[in-house]
């Protein structure tokens, strides 16, 4: 079986964290792009001489040249700038739309038949814009945010319970902004509902909503935690984690279900825009998306980040993209 293809377009701080985790999970051959001389080239040889000491046996090469993606089988974008402190993510629009228009046409000229996943903010307005733009069937660019925001909520869930991160599954939902959706109802450690396990903690139901209204909060801001505590640029370890794993589920064609920023067509009421939902990740990329039943309460909160992803996308169709 030969090795699969995997592009990296963008080769600042995730995606050189990006390289290193595809490489050491041998994934397959990297190819690290970016428009900085050398940098990339810089970076992959770096990574390339640990690989004795790693174990792994992948080829890994750095270009500035859009030629060298030819072939790929996936393709991971973070081309585009990160958010400065204070800035939220929909600042980045102007700049990030041009770059990322630049980046769906060389893609689309060069490797046509690769599935895409995108982490370039503004997540929602980055992927409708790539599709936009590639022409590429829905089902083959996505957006990670998903992954990202449950493993935080789980981390956040983890150490207030003083249980393993392992143990506990949370999703979050919605677009990747200050309104997405936490599903607190859903949220469980190894099947026991963390509400209850919250309950029973505090011996107080409104103690325990108050716990969890807080991690929900830190949830929703935890990529500006990072961004003001790092002062320059924002979160790229997690980011680059949160890819891999869905990189790993279409390499591998693993059918996982994982929260992903995909194209809704009337699933949760919504039509015709990029929203984060559940969705089983395959060889095809996007492959089902999976409807779980919301209370008012969730629906409400879904619909009120749906509003937010449509202004976003509305305001760079204002700006001519
Ligand atoms: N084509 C390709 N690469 C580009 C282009 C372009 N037109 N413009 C900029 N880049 C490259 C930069 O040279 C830089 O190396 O994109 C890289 C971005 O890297 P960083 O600035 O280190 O940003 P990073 O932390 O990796 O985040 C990238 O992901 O999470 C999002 O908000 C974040 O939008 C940001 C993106």
């Amino acid at each position: 079986m030969s090795r699969k293809k995997i592009a990296l377009i963008g080769g600042g701080q995730i995606g050189g964290v990006l390289a290193q985790h595809i490489a050491q999970k041998e994934l397959g051959d990297v190819v690290l792009f970016d428009i900085v001389e050398d940098m990339p080239q810089g970076k992959t040889l770096d990574i390339a001489e640990a690989s004795r000491i790693d174990g792994f046996d992948v080829k890994l090469s750095g270009t500035n040249d859009y030629k060298d993606i030819a072939g790929s089988d996936l393709v991971i974008i973070t081309a585009g700038l990160p958010r400065k402190p204070g800035m939220s993510r929909d600042d980045l629009l102007s700049t990030n739309a041009k770059i990322m228009k630049s980046v769906a046409e060389a893609v689309k000229t060069n490797a046509p038949n690769a599935i895409v996943i995108i982490i370039s903010n503004p997540l929602d307005a980055m992927v409708t814009l790539f599709q936009k733009v590639s022409g590429f069937p829905h089902n083959r660019v996505i957006g990670q945010a998903g992954v990202l925001d449950s493993s935080r909520f789980s981390t956040f869930i983890a150490w207030e319970l003083e249980v393993s991160v392992k143990d506990v599954n949370a999703m979050v939902l919605g677009g990747h902004g200050d309104t997405m959706v936490p599903l607190t109802r859903y949220a469980n450690v190894n099947g026991v509902p963390v509400l209850e396990m919250l309950e029973r903690k505090y011996k107080d139901a409104s103690k325990a909503k108050e716990v969890m209204d807080a991690m929900v909060e830190r949830t929703k801001m935890a990529g500006g935690e990072v961004v003001k505590l790092l002062k320059t640029g924002s979160a790229f370890y997690s980011p680059a984690s949160a890819a891999v794993e869905m990189a790993a589920a279409i390499i591998k064609n693993e059918k996982r279900l994982l929260p992903t920023c995909a194209f809704l067509n009337n699933e949760y009421g919504v039509k015709g825009y990029y929203v984060g939902v559940p969705v089983v990740l395959g060889e095809k990329g996007a492959e089902r998306i999976i409807e779980v039943s919301l209370n008012e309460e969730e629906q409400a909160a879904l619909d009120k980040s749906v509003t937010a992803v449509k202004s976003l996308v509305e305001d760079m169709e204002r700006l001519g993209f």
